[in-house]
């Protein structure tokens, strides 16, 4: 992959783990090897109890914890990977930057009674000599996300091929804001025949309607007030087909169109799918996604709703702050984002 020498030169950066660490997660074991997941794993199914594993890459928040709970609803124990895959990021992407906040997402996952967290560093995940590779073809990772992030695909097929496999669980769990992503692992997990049901979970969105995902972090207040307008548009899309509107060309032009109004944000693609196969459509039915990637203030994002599926997310139609100055001096004392519906 073409991150190879990127990745290469953090093979041998591993992960702090402190004291404080130890402590906070008393209650949940930390796995650190592909062989402890599985020993831990051998021991719960040999007491016939049921496993669900959430593949994360840690900064973890309100999304991931929604899996993390369908799981705990669902199984006898859960394991929550939390592994920043190098090999799943361009050269030219965030990898170094990518926020790794261990020590709160490991008090996370004791918060909600999560039984382990695995946490690799590189050399466990990839030791010297790892030479397999895992590529999933065709329709699912030739476009959008596969056109944008060349090799991107092949990274995540291999990372999650390495968990399940480990791990040997009865249900993984993902979510479908990375709605291309899911269609790629369902794939993966039928065509290795893994034996492990893929579950795919509802987007969870903020107060303002964003999708939230840890790259949110990046977002400066008004960059964050721009990247309304994805789930904006994302919303006026889904009215238009409740109205009636079938015509995919129509809906992807209309979403174009409201995104690139103001040039707030540049469109990297918006599509019209199908759920299961990527393929693009002229009509679209109900189940078919509409997926839009954009960049604001250099900020990638991703988004997507299912059509005659899905609420319109409910977005603010103004954003602003509001700032609280001393009557005497003038000096800002405070200030809060205000919206209005
Ligand atoms: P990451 O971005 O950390 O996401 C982990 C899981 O959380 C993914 O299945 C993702 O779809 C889900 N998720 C993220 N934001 C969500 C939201 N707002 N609502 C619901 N679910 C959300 O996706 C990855 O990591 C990696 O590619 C991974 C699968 C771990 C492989 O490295």
């Amino acid at each position: 992959m073409h991150t190879t020498s990127k990745a290469e030169s953090f093979l041998t950066m591993s992960i702090p783990i402190t004291d404080t660490t130890a402590a906070v997660t008393a209650r949940t074991r930390l796995l650190r090897t592909p062989g402890e997941l599985r020993i831990a794993s051998e021991r719960w199914r040999s007491s016939g109890l049921s496993l669900g594993m959430v593949p994360t890459m840690g900064a973890l928040h309100d999304g991931h914890r929604s899996l993390i709970r369908r799981a705990r609803a669902e199984c006898d124990r859960v394991a929550v990977s939390i592994f920043v895959n190098p090999r799943q990021f361009g050269a030219d992407e965030d990898f170094a930057r990518y926020p790794r906040p261990l020590e709160r997402d490991l008090a996370m996952l004791a918060g909600e009674g999560v039984d382990a967290a695995y946490v690799p560093d590189a050399a466990a995940m990839y030791p010297r000599g790892a030479a397999t590779t895992v590529s999933v073809g065709s329709s699912l990772t030739r476009d959008f996300e596969g056109e944008t992030r060349p090799g991107h695909f092949d990274g995540v097929a291999l990372v999650v091929a390495k968990l399940l496999i480990a791990a040997r669980c009865d249900r993984a769990y993902f979510g479908q804001k990375d709605a291309q992503q899911c269609a790629v692992v369902r794939r993966l997990a039928a065509d290795l025949d893994i034996g492990t049901t893929v579950v795919v979970c509802p987007t969870v969105r903020d107060g303002d309607g964003l999708a939230l995902s840890s790259r949110n972090a990046y977002l400066s207040p008004d960059a964050r007030r721009r990247a309304l307008a994805i789930p904006r548009a994302l919303g006026e899309a889904l009215r238009r087909f409740a109205a009636g509107e079938r015509r995919a060309e129509v809906l992807a032009a209309l979403v174009r169109d409201r995104l690139e109004e103001g040039d707030s944000l540049r469109v990297d693609y918006v599509g019209v799918v199908d759920a299961d196969s990527f393929e693009p459509l002229t009509e679209a039915g109900r189940g078919a996604r509409i997926v839009v990637a954009a960049t604001i203030a250099g900020t990638r994002l991703i988004d997507t709703v299912g059509l005659g599926i899905d609420e319109p997310p409910d977005v603010p139609s103004l954003v602003g702050a509001m700032v609280e100055l001393d009557a005497r001096s003038g000096r800002a004392l405070r200030s809060r984002t205000c919206s209005v519906r």
